[in-house]
């Protein structure tokens, strides 16, 4: 049976050939640590950690490449922005539909009494349903986080006002860019970002167990270390070094997972952001409205296509997502994820808790004849 993947919005899969190579290379030459060794080859594990700094600031418009600072993925990258920068008193905006890679965080140090949090409305679609967000803003918010697109509807929130709107209120600007980076244009500078949070497993079609985040200048300064430790640098002093990206990165960084997430990064700009988004969207299209045409399937988020990633959620009536999702698999050959896709709060906005959803979510990889199958599936299916 031809398998096909469509759960992207999870781990995207498969991966550039580019990437299988840069890692086999790194692990059959280099192997070695970066920057801890003056021998060749721990120069040359030094170089490709450079690189890939580089060419993620230049694919984000990052103004430097230190600012760009490498973690095992983006919910790493957001608890380093949570717990770094808010203090006691704090105030936080964020939406009502986030990933509980924020969530959480943020209910903890809620729990504690250390910050208040407000949620901006979201709508049945899952776009931002405020026209006044500013009525959100006191006298101690310090921060606005949101996600640029919800991992359950594919909702686009409008990122450009948001930062508009911290920059003009000198709130500290969070972006969770799970969901977009690799997928939709993302400009650190134009969106007046403090700090882009991403993940190298999904859209920028990376391996697990990469990420990172880009930081303003202003909330490196200000922003406290979670992990301190060794950085192969000052290494005569017992306190962590204030530069960067050394005061975030402590430890020995995954180099294989960088090459590869390097060389993935590569293969998008080499294809082009823009035609990848296109081919996307002209496969969301048909899935769209294959679904749309299926009697009893519920379909949610934006009707506008234009506002979403090409992540599709549905119900179907008096049907069990998980078991839909295992018949799918075990009958058709077909990988989607069902249920609460980590976003509880997500699915209370749109009306899908507790059950969730079953969630169909393409990647560059995907044909328009895996699409067309799928629809045949899902029409035999007994709904
Ligand atoms: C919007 C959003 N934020 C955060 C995450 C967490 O990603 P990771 O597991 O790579 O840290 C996800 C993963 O699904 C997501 O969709």
């Amino acid at each position: 049976m031809k398998k096909i993947y469509l759960d992207n919005a999870a781990t995207s899969w498969p991966k550039p050939g580019e990437m299988v190579k840069a890692m086999k290379y790194f692990f059959e030459e280099i192997g070695c640590s970066p920057g801890r060794g003056g021998y060749e080859c721990s120069l040359k594990a030094g170089r490709i950690v450079l690189e890939a700094r580089l060419k993620l600031s230049e694919f984000f418009n990052i103004p430097a490449a230190e600012q760009v600072i490498f973690t095992q993925n983006v919910t790493h990258s957001l608890n380093f922005a949570i717990k770094g920068l808010l203090a006691e008193g704090d105030h936080v905006i964020t939406t009502c539909m986030e990933h509980n890679a924020v969530i959480r965080p943020l209910r903890r140090l809620e729990n504690e009494g250390i910050i208040e949090i407000s949620f901006l409305p979201c709508n049945e679609e899952g776009l931002l349903s405020c026209d006044n967000i500013e009525q959100y803003i006191k006298s101690n918010t310090k921060m606005l986080i949101v996600t640029h697109a919800s991992n359950v509807t594919g909702s686009l929130m409008p990122v450009e006002r948001l930062g508009n709107i911290a920059k003009k209120n000198s709130i500290i600007f969070v972006l969770d860019a799970a969901q977009t980076a690799g997928v939709y244009s993302i400009d650190f500078q134009k969106l007046n970002l403090d700090l882009l949070a991403f993940t190298g497993h999904k859209g920028l079609l990376g391996p697990p167990g990469t990420g990172g985040f880009a930081i303003s200048k202003r909330a490196a300064k200000e922003m406290k270390t979670l992990i301190e430790g060794g950085t192969g640098s000052i290494s005569d002093s017992e306190y962590q070094p204030d530069f960067l990206p050394d005061k975030f990165e402590s430890g020995t960084l995954n180099v294989a997972g960088i090459a590869g997430l390097k060389a993935s990064v590569d293969f998008i700009m080499n294809e082009g952001l823009q035609t990848i988004r296109e081919h996307e969207l002209n496969l969301l299209e048909i899935l769209y409205q294959g679904l749309k045409n299926i009697r009893g399937i519920n379909v949610y988020g934006p009707k506008s296509l234009n506002l979403r990633t090409p992540t599709i959620s549905i119900t179907a009536e008096g049907c069990d997502v998980g078991e839909m999702s295992y018949n799918l698999d075990r009958e058709h050959g077909i990988m989607v994820r069902s249920g609460l896709h980590c976003a509880p709060l997500a699915h209370k906005t749109i009306g899908t808790f507790p059950e969730g959803t079953l969630r169909f979510s393409i990647g560059c990889f995907n044909t328009e004849e895996e699409v067309h199958y799928v629809l045949k599936c899902l029409q035999k299916m007994k709904i």
